[in-house]
């Protein structure tokens, strides 16, 4: 049996800014280096709510996702490190490994991401062609993917956690040890304590940070922040939160490592300024496409400055994903507080505005 004789329901944006359409789409064979994935469960990321509403580059009608879980049902010629029934990773980006990019070690950069356009993988029932954002695709019962994007898992793992792999994981423990490589006694501050800052918080856990404080306007969040071990949490109402966190640190002179995951420039500027001379921003949020940040040239010029940015943690995920997958076998990273509540496929439209209005922190689509 191949994913097109099976019923493949699936959520497509059919309109920009319009709710998520639940339709069947017939999938087109599996072709060289790809493989046939029967999908289990699949992350919300605020991020797909913005490519719906239009943030990027596709055209509607497509599929977006970006991270869930599934079974390998068939292998394309050409496939080496997939076999049919593993358990697997669809992850937020793909790693070729042998593009110029992915070959300078910036994966994250990947060819295959940046400059293929969008991917055809069948067609709606009404004949319309449909692709996926991104070349991925994951709110879908079967698709079609790409050697690069998909990674192996240990079979034991919880399916429903092992969905976050795909984006809140890899991004977030990639955002600070891989990108960041944040050193053992280092101060941090992290912008935005939702999908993704709750693991960049467990990411300088695990690298050992001396403080780690959380700015994040929802008291909800504010609250499982402390909870999974921030040293000190800033509430931007309460006064100018670059000055609060500024007052944290030594003789007021900032963190060494600032991150943002928030998705506005103006929270990457405010980032940018909680860190001190010589220090560290890694900025990783969007929502707006020409949305630009301003930061000053002396900060760059004499102060030394860095800033870094972070596309799914760095891309190496063929390297990174087993190390993640190690810390959660090992109990050393904790998804539970972040997974919210699992929605079946019909209501993926209520989990989007449930990420929305940050009721949840992530959601996960059933699409068994
Ligand atoms: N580059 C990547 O690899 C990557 C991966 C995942 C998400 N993202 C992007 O990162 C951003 C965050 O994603 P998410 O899924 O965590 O979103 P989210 O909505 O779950 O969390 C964002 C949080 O920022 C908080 N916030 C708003 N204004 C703030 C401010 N001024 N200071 C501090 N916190 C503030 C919000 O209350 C919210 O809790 C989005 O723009 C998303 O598109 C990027
Ligand atoms: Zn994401
Ligand atoms: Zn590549």
């Amino acid at each position: 049996m191949t994913g097109t004789d099976a019923r493949n329901r699936a959520a497509v944006v059919t309109a920009f800014g319009e709710p998520l359409e639940i339709t069947e789409i017939a999938l087109r064979e599996v072709r060289a280096g790809e493989v046939l994935v029967r999908l289990e469960y699949a992350a919300v990321c605020i991020t797909d709510v913005y490519a719906s509403n239009g943030s990027t580059r596709s055209i509607p009608p497509f599929v977006t996702g970006h991270a869930a879980t599934g079974i390998v049902h068939e292998v394309g010629p050409g496939v080496r490190t997939l076999a049919v029934g593993d358990r697997v990773s669809i992850t937020g980006t793909t790693e070729c490994g042998v593009c110029d990019f992915c070959l300078k070690g910036t994966p994250g950069a990947c060819a295959e991401v940046f400059e293929q356009g969008p991917r055809p993988i069948g067609t709606l029932p009404d004949g319309r062609e449909v692709v996926v954002e991104g070349g991925i695709g994951a709110y879908l019962q079967w698709n079609v993917y790409r050697e690069g994007t998909v990674v192996r898992l240990s079979p034991e793992l919880d399916p429903v956690q092992a969905a976050l792999f795909g984006c809140g994981i890899s991004s977030g423990l990639g955002a600070v040890l891989s990108v960041a490589e944040v050193q053992t006694g280092a101060t941090v501050a992290i912008n935005g304590a939702g999908h993704l800052g709750l693991w960049m918080l467990q990411g300088a856990r695990l690298a050992n940070a001396s403080r780690i404080i959380v700015v994040e306007p929802d008291p909800r969040r504010r609250a499982i922040a402390a909870g999974l071990g921030a040293t000190d949490i800033v509430d931007p109402a309460d006064g100018d939160p670059v000055a609060q966190v500024k007052a944290l640190t030594d003789r007021g002179r900032g963190v060494d490592y600032s991150f943002e995951a928030v998705g506005t420039g103006a929270a990457m500027a405010q980032a940018f300024a909680m860190s001190r001379n010589g220090g560290t921003t890694v900025a990783t949020g969007m929502r707006a496409r020409g949305d630009t940040v301003e930061l000053n040239v002396l900060d760059f010029a004499i102060r030394a400055k860095r800033v870094m940015s972070s596309q799914t943690g760095g891309g190496a995920i063929h390297r990174d994903i087993p190390r993640w997958d190690r810390l959660l076998r090992e109990g050393r990273i904790d998804p539970s507080p972040i997974v919210s509540e699992v929605f079946p496929l019909d209501r993926i439209n209520d989990a989007f505005a449930a990420a929305v209005a940050r009721d949840v922190l992530t959601g996960i689509i059933d699409l068994r």
